[in-house]
């Protein structure tokens, strides 16, 4: 009796511990389609199971221009949720305002340094402290084609420079259907923008003009040449384009009405939400002249200060969670990206996301390796903003010449 007691009291003990530390974690983030709900509801799924509750935060727009606004104006109100997806230098614009948490126990605890590569960490961190954690690695320069819609058009083989694209383009185009399918939003322009400008110049030149903003590289040959090539691109795709989501232009590969998608590998997810193969119903392929490079988004949540105790034992779990094993194999599956923790087993994963660790591994040495603009990795908020708009106005305005567009990319590169 006597030990049966003590049990009970051991028991409750155990069950208050653990109901004085559930707590809830509301989230913000962008993952609406398909593909990524199913993802972000395996990080869900992880926080319930730890006895924790999931307040979903979801604001929907591609990119994330959308959620960034209602961030601010939540934490403007003295309200912000535990945590948020920010990327890249936004990260550190948040954290100069004071109002992210230290995640450096987490951190230690979870071996953050060792288990990430160096230059992820170094993003997560604002003056040596961790206040983001990171979730995984898209390689944005993909080209995505389904394979069935390129043995109709009679294209054999996936093009690996420009003028190979626009011979299989024109193919397409001739079997009466659409060659590439395109959205309307501006990041959606630009992630085929800096395809291009990459495929046309290489590493180093998209290092100086979009990265270092270099105003030489931004007007130079090679950038007229870029716009060039990104103008000719556009007559490739349908006039229903404008508005439309990414996930939609993806459904249209998936469908067979488009063959091509310039999009980062989230778009995977959306083929793997719809049982789709690679390899077998559509191609993964690296974007024409880009197959030495690798263009890289890392998405991540920076956490806030939180006044309560329990939400911040539930913070520091969703932390841990997010680099864990269990979360990085299954979030990553379904996402399409690949798992930002080093040492990660790949054998569950696709031919694409096995491609796209080597291709990581290889450009980190050789300098391919290089931040995405449209994706928030490489300039301050305000000059993304501003290059975006800059390109999207060329990209829907065919009245503004090439030495114009030329002219206006380099003048909003400027903005500070
Ligand atoms: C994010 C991805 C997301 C995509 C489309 C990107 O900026 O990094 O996680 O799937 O936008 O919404």
């Amino acid at each position: 009796m006597l030990k049966l007691s003590k049990l009970a009291t051991a028991v409750a003990l155990v069950v208050a511990a653990g109901a004085a530390t559930a707590g809830e974690v509301e989230v913000l983030h962008w993952w609406t389609s398909g593909g990524e709900a199913k993802s972000v509801g395996e990080l869900k799924k992880i926080m319930e199971a730890k006895g924790h509750t999931w307040k979903d935060f979801a604001v929907a727009g591609g990119g994330g221009d959308a959620a960034m606004t209602v961030l601010k104006s939540r934490v403007v109100a003295g309200n912000p949720p535990a945590a948020a997806q920010i990327k890249g230098p936004a990260i550190q614009e948040w954290a100069r305002e004071g109002v992210l948490a230290n995640l450096d126990a987490t951190a230690k605890a979870e071996k953050w340094d060792s288990l990430l590569p160096k230059g992820v960490a170094d993003v997560m961190k604002y003056k040596g402290n961790y206040v983001a954690a990171p979730v995984n690695v898209h390689r944005v320069n993909w080209m995505w084609a389904n394979a069935e819609v390129l043995k109709k058009a009679g294209v054999t083989g996936t093009p690996k420079t420009w003028d190979e694209f626009f011979a299989a383009a024109d193919k397409v185009k001739k079997a009466g259907l659409i060659a590439v399918a395109h959205g309307g939003q501006n990041w959606q322009d630009f992630t085929t923008f800096e395809d291009v400008v990459l495929g046309v110049g290489g590493a180093k030149f998209y290092q100086d003009a979009l990265v270092k903003l270099d105003q030489k590289a931004l007007n130079s040959a090679t950038m007229t040449k870029s716009l060039e090539t990104f103008r000719k691109i556009k007559g490739y795709t349908d006039a229903a384009a404008p508005g439309r989501d990414w996930n939609l232009a993806t459904a249209m590969v998936i469908d067979g009405k488009a063959a091509f998608q310039f999009m980062g590998d989230w778009a995977k997810g959306e083929f793997t939400a719809a049982g789709k193969v690679p390899g077998k119903d559509y191609i993964c392929a690296a974007a024409p002249g880009t197959g030495s490079a690798y263009t890289f988004n890392v998405d991540s949540f920076a956490m806030f200060k939180l006044k309560d105790a329990t939400a911040q034992k539930a913070q520091a779990d969703l932390a841990a969670s997010i680099t864990g094993t269990q979360f990085q194999e299954v979030f990553n599956l379904n996402k399409g990206s690949i798992p930002v923790r080093l040492g990660m087993d790949m054998s569950k994963f696709d031919d694409c996301a096995k491609a796209s660790t080597k291709d990581f591994v290889a450009t980190s040495k050789s300098g391919g390796l290089v931040p995405s603009v449209a994706h928030g990795m490489a300039v301050s908020p305000a000059a993304e903003g501003a290059i975006k708009d800059a390109v999207s106005q060329f990209w829907n305005d065919d009245k503004i010449s090439v030495a114009d567009g030329v002219k206006s990319i380099a003048k909003a590169a400027a903005t500070k």
